[in-house]
């Protein structure tokens, strides 16, 4: 099986799965079903999809704060996209589940000293000590109860009252407030305030859900498959298997092969899935993919989410829609504009520049235009914290920058701002 970890205590890992089954479900079969059915209205080309959030979540100061300002910009760039563009924008997060990373190499050597990869912190730590990089399975149960508290706070916010659209302005944070897209989405605010007071002088009741409301659903890369097969239950209404630690779930770059543990696993389960497409991928390997884990040809089963680079994804991605469409998957296309633009900083940070990010973009656009398929959402890492993680934006960061606050423990995120700019980017592309 690719990138699992070499567990030391495999009777301790067995308790744990055990333990993990006998858990409540993280989320219920009806909920990823009303996911699928979005997502088909995505791959039928009438919604957009946004998913986003941390490369990889973190046990380390783990609270509300955090978890509020994220889902604050990702709620203020659906509407960027919603509003500007008119178009439904389906939300989902890389959140409440986010634990695990696939890696290039599995051992890293520092001073002569190898040691495993840091696999995400349902795995191990990200210190570079012997302890920090064992695997401990008692991190599954952290995760486990991380993503359970994550996830009702997610509801509170979505559900009571803080995704009110009458509360748009309040999603603008001070320091994005300040930038030049935080101040063209205070306009766009304005806009609808005065929408909304125009409905409402008319007459017509802003109390419903659609205004006071909003559906947010969770995702994750389901890499570790002893947690995901112990949290996968049978729905007791269909009869089906589905995969409860999150509404959606998807296969990465690394993890693709057809003949593998993860299409496997995948193949058994009705939730909504995702798999990364990277630069390597032929036709062949895509429609075989297609065949293997959407043979029913469902509408909103499967995301593709391409990841090919800025430089490449004109050249790669038409040959791949044509391929799909051809074969009659009616699957939704998603641009993953940050992992084929990954590179290292003269001051030695991984980071990627905004202005690749949106190159990708465009070229994502641009294949689907000339094939004549939807565009159908992004993929993006980010987070609500006033990071400098990527370089760019309109409230610019520069190399030295990178130095200031540089937190992930992984992949550089998108700050607040910067995740803006790019909303207001891609619904220009969009209209
Ligand atoms: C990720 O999404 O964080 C990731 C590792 O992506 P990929 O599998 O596309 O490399
Ligand atoms: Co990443």
């Amino acid at each position: 099986m690719k990138q699992q970890p070499s567990w030391p205590d495999l009777p301790e890992l067995e308790q744990v799965e055990k333990q993990l089954a006998m858990l409540p479900p993280l989320v219920f079969a009806g909920e990823a079903r009303s996911l699928k059915e979005q997502l088909g209205k995505v791959a039928n080309g009438e919604a957009f999809l946004l998913q986003a959030g941390d490369c990889a979540e973190s046990f380390d100061g783990f609270g509300a704060d955090a978890i509020r300002d994220k889902l604050k910009v990702i709620l203020q760039m659906a509407v960027v996209l919603t509003y500007s563009a008119g178009v439904p924008t389906v939300k989902v997060g890389r959140i409440a589940g986010q634990f695990a990373k696939p890696r290039s190499k599995p051992t890293e050597t520092v001073d002569g000293t190898e040691l495993p990869s840091f696999l995400g912190h349902m795995v191990n730590d990200v210190a570079f000590s012997e302890g920090d990089r064992r695997p401990n399975p008692q991190r599954l149960i952290h995760a486990y109860n991380q993503s359970a508290s994550t996830l009702n706070l997610l509801r509170a916010f979505t559900k009571g009252g803080f995704a009110d659209l009458h509360r748009v302005q309040a999603w603008n944070q001070e320091f994005v407030a300040g930038s030049p897209a935080g101040q063209r989405y205070d306009t766009l605010g304005d806009e609808i305030d005065r929408a909304i007071r125009f409905m409402e002088a008319a007459g017509i009741s802003s109390k419903h859900p659609e205004i006071n409301e909003t559906d947010f659903y969770t995702s994750h890369e389901a890499l570790i498959l002893q947690y995901e097969e112990a949290l996968t239950r049978k729905d007791s209404l269909t009869g089906g298997w589905y995969d409860c630690s999150a509404h959606m779930v998807w296969i990465g770059e690394r993890t693709r092969q057809l003949d593998g543990a993860h299409v496997e696993f995948f193949r058994g389960i009705e939730n909504p899935i995702g798999c990364k497409i990277g630069p390597t991928a032929t036709p062949e390997d895509v429609v075989a993919l297609c065949n293997a884990v959407d043979p029913d040809r469902e509408p909103g089963r499967l995301t593709l989410i391409s990841r090919m680079g800025a430089s490449t994804v004109r050249e790669n991605l038409p040959t791949l829609l044509e391929a799909v469409r051809d074969a009659g998957h009616p699957v939704v296309w998603a641009c993953d504009p940050m992992h084929g633009n990954t590179f290292t900083s003269e001051s030695g940070k991984k980071t990627r520049h905004l202005e690749d990010v949106m190159a990708e973009v465009t070229g994502f656009f641009e294949a689907h235009r000339s094939v004549g398929t939807w565009p159908g959402g992004i993929h993006v890492e980010l987070t609500g914290d006033d990071v400098t993680e990527c370089m760019g934006g309109t409230k610019e960061v520069g190399d030295a920058d990178l130095l200031t606050r540089y937190e992930t423990m992984c992949d550089p995120r998108l700050n607040g701002s910067q995740s803006l700019d790019l909303a207001f980017r891609v619904a220009e592309l969009l209209r």
